[in-house]
């Protein structure tokens, strides 16, 4: 999982940075997404809880970037599996998604999701939902092309 770092008295080999000096280019992760959304009214079903197809759409968008990142180049969802809905998520939680690739075939890619609601006035996140996603890398056709990774 990708953790952004940070420069404190716990890192000495970091050095401090000033207005003089910009702080180093971090590299973006290369196999993994992370994404924070806000439930809002339009997204909530019958229940005043988050509709399902919402937390869908927002998984497959951070599996997708997850995907993208991977494989450097386009990618299409083939599969979705293995989605619990564990926790409902609450009109006004935050939703904190994680995605990362956990397997590459030679054109697919297994990438799991897990999407926790977040209180954002304290932070308290617990995972609501999860699952695994399959895409494939396309080229400009929409056909399957082996994943190179350079
Ligand atoms: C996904 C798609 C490109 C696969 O095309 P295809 O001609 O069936 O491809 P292939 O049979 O050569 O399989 C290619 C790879 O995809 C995997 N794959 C294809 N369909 C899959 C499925 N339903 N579930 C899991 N993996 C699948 C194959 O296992 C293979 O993996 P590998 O190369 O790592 O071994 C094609 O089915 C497609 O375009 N589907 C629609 C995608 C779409 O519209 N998604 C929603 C919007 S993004």
């Amino acid at each position: 999982m990708y953790t952004a770092r940070m420069n404190s008295p716990e890192t000495p080999d970091t050095p401090p940075t000033t207005p003089d000096t910009p702080a180093p280019v971090q590299p973006a992760p290369r196999s993994s997404a992370r994404m924070l959304e806000l439930v809002f009214p339009k997204d909530l079903n019958g229940h005043g809880t988050a509709f399902g197809g919402f937390v869908l759409s927002m998984m497959d968008k951070a599996a997708s970037m997850a995907a993208i990142r991977h494989c450097q180049g386009e990618v299409v969802t083939a599969r979705m599996e293995a989605v619990d809905f564990h926790l409902p998520i609450r009109r006004g939680d935050a939703i904190a998604l994680e995605a990362e690739v956990i397997h590459t075939g030679r054109t697919s890619m297994r990438v799991k999701v897990d999407v926790f609601r977040e209180t954002l006035a304290t932070g308290k996140q617990e995972l609501a939902t999860s699952g695994v996603f399959v895409f494939v890398a396309v080229d400009a056709s929409g056909r399957p092309r082996p994943i190179v990774r350079g």
